[in-house]
């Protein structure tokens, strides 16, 4: 179980939805990082930059789930895992939406094997965002097959 809730968490990592998160609008003069930032000013708080930030994460450009698993295998939190935003505006979702992935992968990873078709290799795979508000993959193939299938 630790090992998929960091394979899910990775996948939410490297997946990054939601890229620019939604717009936000400062409610008072505020200063970040030496630059003054008026009230009402639009910003976007790129939630790339956190999630694929090289001082946070070991491999930030690769899929790796150790990211977020100690030595010992037991699941690791991470600060600058917010695939959901942060703060008060934080996704109302999280928590549906964290147990929804959970019990959706678990229960098709135990009934099914994915795998791309045969004539296509893993390194084939083109893992390019589809580019717009969210990120979702290019249009591919998968084969679902059943474990008594596998067997
Ligand atoms: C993997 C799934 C999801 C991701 C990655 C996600 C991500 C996000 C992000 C990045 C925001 C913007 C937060 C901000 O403005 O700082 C947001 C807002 C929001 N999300 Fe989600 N979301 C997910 C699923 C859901 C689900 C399942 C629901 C509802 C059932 C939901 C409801 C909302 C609502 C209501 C807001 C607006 C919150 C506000 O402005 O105060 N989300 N979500």
């Amino acid at each position: 179980m630790p090992y998929m809730d960091a394979v899910l968490h990775e996948i939410q990592r490297v997946g990054n939805v939601a890229p620019m998160n939604l717009l936000h609008e400062t409610t008072g003069d505020t200063s970040f990082r030496g630059y003054r930032i008026p009230k009402g000013t639009l910003v976007i708080p790129l939630l790339s930059s956190v999630l694929s930030d090289k001082t946070q994460w070991e491999t930030p450009h690769q899929f790796n789930p150790n990211h977020f698993l100690d030595a010992q295998g037991k699941f690791v939190k991470r600060d600058a895992f917010m695939p959901f935003s942060a703060g008060r505006r934080v996704c109302l979702g999280e928590t549906l939406a964290k147990m929804e992935l959970f019990l959706f992968f678990t229960m098709l990873l135990q009934k099914f094997h994915f795998r791309p078709p045969q004539e296509v290799s893993p390194e084939q795979l083109d893992l390019t965002p589809t580019p717009g508000i969210t990120s979702g993959p290019q249009p591919f193939q998968l084969c679902a097959l059943s474990h008594c299938e596998t067997l």
